[in-house]
């Protein structure tokens, strides 16, 4: 029975968007993620540490694995934990929504807060003191381990087989960037199957190390709302080689996009909603037969509480926005 539930892993739908088509521009195909057991690709990334590090010998049910998340992450952990005969234990940063916290527990998960004013960085902080108190206890640490990207190859080579599976060729990727493990392992498998594809990554405005680094400017963390994205550092799983260009988004923008997703039948999160809304600018770049890809990362479900996209803790998120950088007429 557990392993029944385990093979549901995966194997998401890879769509065009019904109801976003822009005259002569490109279709955008959404990768359907949030359809993953506990609405996250992040279900592929622990089913898949949790397999390696058993084969290697490096961890026996019983022990208790413990990991720095927003949520999703920390979800999809208790999940494969609890199915594999594990404890979990994850360190979150204070304030994220009460869905995210509903996932762990039903999967016997232990939530530790970390203080909001560190964010991401916090809950490594505190995930690291976690371990080192409790030596039976394993930091899989998804920020770092190159076990991430490797984990969601799997969802670049399933997007490989449906576009070659329809004869299509795609021009463009287009991806938000957190740790960097869904946009690198996405990325590398269209890169080798469409060599030159163009590879377009995405960070939040109010904490975008990588576009700071490429635009040198001086890069700084200030809170957001768009949960998964702008750790505070950039992702130790971004193969930054792969990210040909790289654009901002404001919370609000992806926030408004997400609606507009849910409306038309995809019940998706908000950093999906930075995907379509920069996959739909890029769409007018290649004209009515091109196809660019993306991911639809989370479920909406997760947001209910929060629908007004205002996270009490997180409070600059409220504050106007930067100019847009990306306009889209759907
Ligand atoms: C909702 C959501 N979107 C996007 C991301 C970014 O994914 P990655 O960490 O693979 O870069 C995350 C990561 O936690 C997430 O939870």
């Amino acid at each position: 029975m557990k392993y029944e539930q385990q093979k549901q892993v995966g194997n998401t739908p890879f769509v065009p968007l019904r109801g976003f088509q822009q005259t002569g521009a490109a279709e955008v195909w959404g990768k359907c993620e949030y359809l993953n057991p506990t609405g996250t690709p992040k279900d592929r990334l622990y089913t898949y540490i949790i397999e390696k590090l058993e084969e290697s010998g490096q961890i026996q049910p019983g022990m208790t694995l413990v990991d720095a998340s927003t949520g999703n992450g920390g979800g999809a952990l208790a999940r494969a934990a609890n199915l594999k005969g594990y404890k979990s234990v994850i360190i979150m940063p204070e304030g994220m929504t009460q869905e995210r916290k509903n996932v762990i527990k039903s999967w016997h998960g232990q939530i530790i807060e970390s203080p909001a004013e560190e964010f991401l960085l916090g809950a490594e902080r505190v995930a690291l003191g976690f371990v080192e108190e409790n030596p039976e206890a394993r930091y899989l640490n998804q920020a770092g381990t190159q076990m991430n990207w490797q984990s969601m190859r799997s969802i670049g080579r399933e997007v490989v087989e449906e576009f070659k599976k329809s004869g299509i060729k795609p021009q463009a990727f287009v991806c938000s960037i957190g740790t960097g493990g869904t946009y690198t392992g996405v990325a590398t498998e269209l890169e080798n199957a469409f060599p030159g594809l163009l590879k377009i990554g995405i960070e939040v405005d109010k904490s975008a190390p990588l576009f700071s680094k490429r635009n040198a400017r001086p890069f700084e963390h200030r809170h957001h709302n768009l949960m998964g994205l702008g750790p505070g550092k950039i992702g130790g799983n971004l193969n930054e080689n792969m990210v040909d260009e790289v654009v901002t988004v404001s919370g609000d923008e992806a926030w408004q996009m997400m609606k507009k997703l849910v409306k038309k039948g995809y019940q998706t999160g908000p950093t999906s909603g930075a995907n379509v809304l920069v996959a739909l600018k890029y769409a007018r770049r290649f004209g009515a037969s091109g196809k660019i890809a993306t991911v639809l990362f989370d479920a909406s479900w997760k947001y209910i509480s929060i629908w007004d996209g205002r996270y009490q803790h997180y409070q600059d998120a409220s504050l106007p926005s930067e100019p847009p950088t990306a306009k889209v007429i759907v």
